[in-house]
């Protein structure tokens, strides 16, 4: 470094430490008391990153608890099936007598309910033939079936979610007799029935199709588990509820007690047009 001639009056002169020996445009920081020397960069740098590193982490960390918060719904559901009253399209208790003389085999709407869990819809049928005669080859229907209430037992209810992949009513329908040009070699399945069903459960999904007079079994694949069935109690004075559910779990439910919130003390049918497609694997 240079030095240069300082006249008298030049402070630098007056001053009791020696001129500083950095370049001239180079700043660095000097204590004004005790000189702790010049500061370490590197060292602050690391401090600032690890004093970022902790903020992010804290933000990090609540968010990622906040997520895991949030991705685990909680579990809602029953503990036991509720005894729920069927109530009618026109909002009056649905009776045996009711379901009797507007329901039989042929009925092409599809009649929902849901139970026990307001996200699980089933199916509600009569499978007695329209004309009040019973079942037989030349008249299409079924009577005591398994499960059936009334006084032909011949009122099921089922899950209208299939069992293959979920799909829900009304791509799962119930097809009646004469809705396609199909019938399955059921074999004789109760007194008076058919062993060549015309009527059964179809999912337009993938083809999957159930016998709603046995326990909503298979007739087709894909899917390889029955419908569940919907237990129904009739009350004295004929007023129909449903009380429980046998065989597998409501598709999409590991429980068909859990999942949702219960229907409570009653759960009304509604009145839905099904999609029909009749095309069915070979
Ligand atoms: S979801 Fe019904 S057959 Fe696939």
């Amino acid at each position: 470094m240079g030095t240069f001639d300082c006249p008298a009056a030049c402070p630098y002169v007056a001053a009791s430490k020696p001129a500083l020996d950095f370049p001239i445009g180079q700043l660095r920081r000097v204590a004004s008391g005790n000189d702790v020397g010049d500061v370490d960069e590197t060292k602050r740098n690391v401090l600032k990153l690890l004093a970022v590193a902790g903020l992010v982490g804290a933000a990090g960390g609540g968010l990622v608890g906040g997520t895991l918060q949030y991705a685990q719904p909680p579990i809602v559901g029953i503990s036991s099936y509720p005894r729920t009253q069927l109530v009618d399209v026109n909002g009056s208790p649905l009776t045996v007598d009711a379901v009797e003389s507007e329901y039989n085999v042929g009925t092409s709407d599809l009649f929902i309910f849901y139970y026990p869990l307001q996200n699980e819809p089933n199916f509600f049928l009569n499978l007695y033939p329209a004309n009040g005669q019973p079942p037989s080859t030349s008249n299409p229907g079924a009577q005591n079936v398994p499960g059936g209430v009334g006084s032909h037992g011949s009122i099921v209810a089922f899950s209208a979610i299939c069992q293959h992949l979920g799909c829900p009513a009304p791509a799962i329908s119930y097809y009646p007799p004469g809705t396609c040009a199909q019938t399955f070699n059921t074999g004789p399945s109760g007194p008076n029935t058919s062993p060549n069903q015309p009527f059964y459960i179809h999912c337009s999904c993938h083809g999957s199709t159930y016998n709603p007079a046995n326990g909503a079994s298979n007739l087709t694949g894909p899917a390889v588990l029955p419908l569940p069935q919907v237990t129904l109690d009739v009350d004295p004075s004929g007023v129909i509820y449903a009380v429980g559910e046998t065989g597998p779990p409501v598709n999409g439910h590991l429980n068909t007690l859990q999942g949702d919130y219960s229907v409570g003390t009653s759960s009304q049918l509604a009145r839905e047009s099904p999609v029909i497609l009749c095309s069915f694997p070979s």
